[in-house]
């Protein structure tokens, strides 16, 4: 068993792809534990992609993290980190594989509409950054 965290970034918020993204979770049968909408700050968003903090689009990628709300989910199922990474596709839209999330909707290689935890290992970290043990359903 195994946990992802999954954001619907700004741009797939404002654009009205929340239930897109959540029909395309249900259909692949992956299972949403927990769920809410955050307005981050600029600091938060720092925090969350403190990773990337010496990647040259860490700034912009911040400033765009905190722009508007997001839609954060955790998602639990047998191997989901890899099959959420496949649904959602490459991060370069352009190289995304047809019929993925992002080569139907994104338009940009930062506003990607969604993000995914790559690994056990950032997913927890990212879990925890955003709920609360009585946050998570089992
Ligand atoms: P994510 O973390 O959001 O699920 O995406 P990812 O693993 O596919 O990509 P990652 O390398 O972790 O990058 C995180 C996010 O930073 C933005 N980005 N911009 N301008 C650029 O070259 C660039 N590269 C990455 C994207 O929003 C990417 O999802
Ligand atoms: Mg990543």
């Amino acid at each position: 068993m195994e946990r992802s965290l999954s954001i619907i970034k700004p741009d797939g918020v404002s654009r009205g792809l929340i239930g897109e993204v959540i029909r395309r979770l249900e259909k692949n049968n992956i299972k949403i534990a927990a769920m809410k909408m955050i307005y981050m700050t600029k600091a938060q968003a720092q925090g969350f992609y403190d990773v990337h903090k010496e990647r040259p689009f860490f700034a912009s990628l911040t400033d765009f993290m905190s722009s508007g709300p997001v839609v954060a989910m955790v998602l639990e199922g047998e191997n989901v980190i890899p099959k959420y990474r496949e649904l959602m596709g490459a991060t370069n839209y352009k190289e995304a594989a047809p019929g993925t999330i992002r080569a139907d909707f994104a338009t940009d290689i930062e506003k990607n509409i969604v993000h995914g935890s790559d690994s056990p290992q950032t997913a927890a970290f990212e879990i925890g950054y955003f709920f609360n043990s009585f946050e998570v359903i089992s």
